[in-house]
């Protein structure tokens, strides 16, 4: 994936070299994340943890399933908002989840929605999905707010969804589903696909 450039964020997929990185932005965000998170084991958050993830996870991002994004602000070095693309499926489901944090150094500065936004054209729009799912603790109103304001909908309620901070928690389904341009778009870019594919 090309870096998407934002008006304050540079985003690219997570490669095994921002190990060091994405270990600085979970030792100083593990307060501000712990309550929204699963339980961390010990060691999770070291930079040897993480560059055993990112190695073990680039087939998975090979095969186009898994996507993890970290944005930057322009010429900073330090990871300033994650969002992962997780369980993308192709088919005729087209469509994935969204996980996403922002450091707390940074909250409340629309950092999050400029991210998640150009992730979301990236999915939509590169990828050709069709629905992009996120789901939130009830009482996580900064995630509802973020998702709402991005024309995410509720779609449903399930209980004991996820074991976050170590118990199972109902969670708010939403999702966003592509526009009616977008996946006329998408279409067209799959019909050009098809079509090199049969002249190759
Ligand atoms: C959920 C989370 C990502 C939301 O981040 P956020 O910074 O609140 O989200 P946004 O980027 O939409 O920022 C919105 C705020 O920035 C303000 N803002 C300031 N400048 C802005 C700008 N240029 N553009 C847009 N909003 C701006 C908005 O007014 C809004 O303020 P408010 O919260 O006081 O109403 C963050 O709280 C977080 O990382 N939480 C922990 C992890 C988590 O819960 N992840 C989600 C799991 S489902």
């Amino acid at each position: 994936m090309q870096p998407i450039r934002t008006e304050r964020t540079t985003i690219t997929a997570a490669i095994p070299a921002d190990s060091a990185a994405l270990a600085r932005y979970s030792v100083r965000n593990a307060d501000h994340l712990s309550p929204w998170e699963p339980e961390r084991p010990e060691g999770w958050h070291s930079e040897s943890a993480w560059y055993t993830r990112l190695v073990a996870n680039a087939a998975e991002v090979r095969a186009g399933r898994y996507l993890p994004l970290v944005a930057r602000l322009h010429d900073e070095t330090e990871i300033v908002a994650v969002a992962n693309l997780s369980n993308i499926a192709r088919g005729v489901f087209q469509a994935c989840s969204i996980g996403f944090s922002v450091d707390a150094a940074h909250e409340g500065q629309g950092v999050m929605r400029e991210v998640l936004e150009a992730a979301l054209g990236h999915a939509f729009s590169e990828m050709g999905l069709n629905r992009v799912m996120a789901n939130h603790l009830p009482e996580n109103t900064r995630a509802a707010g973020v998702l709402y304001r991005l024309g995410f909908e509720q779609e449903g309620y399930a209980r004991r969804y996820l074991k976050i901070a170590g118990v199972w928690r109902d969670h708010v389904l939403t999702a966003r589903v592509a526009s009616q341009e977008a996946a006329a778009a998408g279409a067209e870019g799959v019909r050009e696909a098809a079509a090199t594919a049969r002249v190759v």
